[in-house]
This record gives C-alpha cells, sequence and structure tokens, in this order.
C-alpha cells in the first residue's frame, strides 16, 4: 500500500520537499535543528477558517491564539490579512502591537495574572477575558470599558485530558453563579458594556463539539441577561478547532462547524428578536499548527531490547509528545523511498526518559546524519521549547514567496547565560 504523505509533500528522487522546498538542501545550508514555516499554508489555513465563519455570520472576529506560535512575523502576516489576536500574557500583547496590530483587535484571555498585567490591558483599551471574580476584583477601582468573564460550563473536551479546558476539574474560566456576581458588581459600578467567553477544550476534530459548546455558553447568556436586565454584545467561543496528525486523520470541517454554531446562535437571537452580536473565536492551532515543520538530524542509533534512533530534536524542542503522549508524523527525508521496516522509538538529547519525539514508529532503517522531518510544529512547539540541558533554541525559518527567511536566529551561548552570573563576577558586582 502506498504511505499517505502529509499535506503540501512530494517525493523527488528520494528526498522530503515540502511546500516545493528541497528540505534536505535547507538542512545542509542552515544546519540542524530548524523549525521552518510556510508563509503559504499560514495564510491558506487562516482563509480557511474566515471564510466559513464569514458564510454563516455578520459580525465576526478571529483572534489568533498566540500561544500557539509567537513568533513575530507570523503574528505579522496574519495580522496582514485582518486576523486578531488573542493574548495570554502582556508580553503576548506587546508581540501583537510591535507586530502592528491595533488594541481593539486584541484579546486578553489570561489566569492567575497580577494587577499589573491587567491594569496593562486596561490602559491600551484591550478587552480582557476574566478568568475569575477575584480576578476582576482586583481592577474594580479601574474598570475596563468592556467586562466578559471566561464562564466555566459543566463540558470540556480535550484530545488529551491535559487540554480539556473546562468542566470538572478544569483550573480556567470562572463558575456561572461567581461570574454573574461580577457582571452585577461591574453594572453597579456603571459598566455598561458586556461580553461573555467560553473555552472548552482543544484539538477537537469533530464539528458536534461545538454545537453542544454553543448551546451551553447561549443558557448562560440567557440567565445572565434575564437576571441583570444586559445584553452581551459579544460572545467569545474560544478555540480548539482540532487537525490531523496522522496523515490518515480526517481534517475538521470547518464549515460544519461554522454552521452549526451559527444554527444554534440562529435560533436563540430569532426567539429573543434581536441580531446575533458579534461572535470572537479564537483560533490557535488550526492556524499554525501544519504551517510549521521540525527539522533534526539522527544522531545516534541504538539497537536494543528495542531501537532508539536518537536526534538532535527531543522533549527540549517538542514537548507534546511527552507532556501528553501527543503524537506527530515523523519521516526521514533523505530515504522516502525505502521501506518503513524499522520499529524504533525517536528520542532527543535530553536526560529524561519521556524524552521521545515518536513511540514505536516505523522508519526507513536510519543512519547517523540523516535528516527527520517532524509535522505539525507550527502551533504549540517553539511556544513550548526550553533550554533544559542547556540546549539551545532552534533557529526559525520562514518560505515566503518561493524564498527562505530566518525568522529567529538560533540562540548561542550568551543567549543562555546572559541574566546568569557566575558566582565570582556576582560577588564582584555585589560589592
Ligand atoms: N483561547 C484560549 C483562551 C485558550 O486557552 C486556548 C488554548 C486557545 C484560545 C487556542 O486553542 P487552540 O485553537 O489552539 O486549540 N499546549 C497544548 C494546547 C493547550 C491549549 C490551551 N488553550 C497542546 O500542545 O496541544
Amino acid at each position: 500500500m502506498d504511505e499517505i504523505l502529509p499535506h503540501y509533500t512530494e517525493i523527488i528522487d528520494g528526498n522530503l520537499f515540502w511546500d516545493g522546498t528541497n528540505i534536505l538542501e535547507v538542512a545542509k545550508d542552515y544546519g540542524t535543528p530548524f523549525i521552518i514555516y510556510s508563509e503559504n499554508i499560514l495564510r491558506g489555513n487562516y482563509r480557511k477558517i474566515k471564510n466559513a465563519f464569514n458564510k454563516y455570520f455578520k459580525n465576526v472576529s478571529i483572534d489568533f491564539a498566540i500561544k500557539s506560535n509567537f513568533n513575530p512575523s507570523l503574528i505579522s502576516i496574519l495580522s496582514s490579512e485582518g486576523c486578531g489576536m488573542d493574548a495570554s500574557s502582556v508580553n503576548e500583547i506587546k508581540i501583537a502591537l510591535l507586530s502592528g496590530v491595533s488594541p481593539d483587535n486584541i484579546s486578553f484571555t489570561p489566569n492567575n495574572v497580577t494587577i499589573e498585567e491587567l491594569k496593562f490591558a486596561i490602559d491600551k483599551n484591550i478587552t480582557i477575558n476574566f478568568d475569575s471574580l477575584s480576578q476582576f476584583r482586583m481592577v474594580l477601582d479601574h474598570l475596563p470599558e468592556i467586562v466578559s468573564f471566561r464562564i466555566k460550563i459543566d463540558y470540556g473536551k480535550g484530545e488529551f485530558p491535559g487540554i480539556k479546558t473546562a468542566g470538572k476539574g478544569a483550573k480556567f474560566g470562572e463558575i456561572p453563579e461567581l461570574a454573574l456576581q461580577g457582571y452585577r458588581e461591574a453594572k453597579e459600578k456603571g459598566c455598561r458594556r458586556f461580553g461573555i467567553h467560553v473555552m472548552a477544550g482543544s484539538n477537537v476534530r469533530n464539528a458536534d463539539h461545538f454545537k453542544l459548546v454553543a448551546q451551553k455558553i447561549l443558557e448562560v447568556v440567557k440567565n445572565f441577561e434575564e437576571e441583570l436586565g444586559i445584553e452581551f454584545e459579544f460572545v467569545d467561543m474560544g478555540g480548539g478547532f482540532g487537525v490531523p496528525y496522522r496523515p490518515e486523520e480526517g481534517e475538521l470541517d470547518v464549515m460544519d462547524t461554522a454552521k452549526n454554531i451559527a444554527d444554534v446562535f440562529k435560533a436563540f437571537y430569532t426567539e429573543k428578536g434581536r441580531e446575533i452580536p458579534r461572535l470572537v473565536i479564537e483560533p490557535g492551532r488550526y492556524i499554525s499548527s501544519n504551517s510549521g515543520l521540525l527539522v533534526g538530524k539522527i544522531t545516534d542509533v541504538k539497537r536494543q531490547e528495542s531501537n532508539f534512533t536518537g536526534t538532535d530534536i527531543g522533549m527540549n524542542i517538542l514537548m507534546r509528545p511527552a507532556l501528553y503522549g501527543a503524537y506527530h508524523h515523523i519521516l526521514i527525508a533523505n530515504r522516502m523511498n525505502e521501506e518503513r521496516k524499522f520499529k524504533t522509538d525517536v528520542t532527543g538529547q535530553i536526560c529524561e526518559n519521556t524524552d521521545r519525539i515518536g513511540k514505536d514508529v516505523m522508519l526507513q532503517e536510519p543512519q547517523i546524519g540523516d535528516i527527520v522531518a517532524v509535522f505539525n510544529c507550527g502551533a504549540y512547539t517553539m511556544s513550548m521549547a526550553s533550554n533544559y540541558n542547556g540546549r539551545l533554541l532552534p533557529m526559525e525559518l520562514l518560505i515566503s514567496d518561493g524564498k527562505l527567511i530566518t525568522i529567529r536566529e538560533k540562540d548561542n551561548f550568551q543567549d543562555i547565560v546572559r541574566h546568569t552570573k557566575f558566582y565570582e563576577s556576582a560577588k564582584t558586582l555585589k560589592d
């Protein structure tokens, strides 16, 4: 049976090409490890989800979840498409602002932040989706123009327990009774503009999930509006739009997803005799995931009770397999015409036994020096990478108009010791 290849890949003379680019040549020219992104794919993903929601909603804002990838070049590309941004920290807000996104196209959905972070957003006129009544009360005397709470509905679903972001046991959002109290206090303080937010889970490829979330949040909208005599001017459904990590998996149908949500909204607001308010969505992974490829080198092959293929791209760069048991598709870029008959774990250079980027993977017979390509590394890869074991963060490249540009230089040794002091020099500075 012919192998199913991930989208945007081709094999030419046994070598892997991705988005028209010869990955081996890039590896030779730049050295590994690196993450390479495709401007085409990034823009295409955004347009696909935008077109789907524009078809069913008159008023919709799409805010890219910066946490999935905060490289400013990628943020600027999305901003040039008219995409807004959702930030989870002040630094993400700053990146959005520096990349040319205007404050009214930025939302801020943090948790457990300090009063300074909340005030920073308020002073910039950025909409905050408050995570709790107590966080909201920290700024009671400095209220934003619009008050919105992230509601913890009684339902959540994620590909892994670790990425379920609502429902019992989730750390995010406020329970409806306490959020209601928050809106009441905002109203008493003179606030007249309100929004509401929900985010029920991540990497969901089933369009019915979003219908259920829409129903759940609109039940809350109904109760709160009746109780408080207010009207919400936006409903933010968060992100969670899933992507296939295995080439044989099906895609989330975003048209169906948008239609599902729209059906629920239409029925609800028709009964109320009102226009559907602005819908906000915050996709991260859907836009960025398959726009990035992680490329590394095979640095060892151990043939033991099981096989271990060592690489220079371990959990320090791609944390998801170690953290959640996530699957990422791996190919040996220079052996694409050979049969996959070598069963192996693919590991990194980190001193942790969980340092695997693939478990029981069938690969072509590997050799030290081969080049490996790991798919779906545009989301939650670089943004979750670390310097563990003193390893350097990789460089980031972008395929733009058929040319390669560097959008992040590789770290160097100075970068990892820059803010630390060697003991003797620390003592000298102190004296
Ligand atoms: N908006 C809010 C408020 C969120 O908490 C998240 C993700 C998103 C948007 C974007 O979700 P997406 O569309 O990307 O699913 N590190 C995990 C994912 C954690 C998601 C947490 N919140 C992973 O690697 O799968």
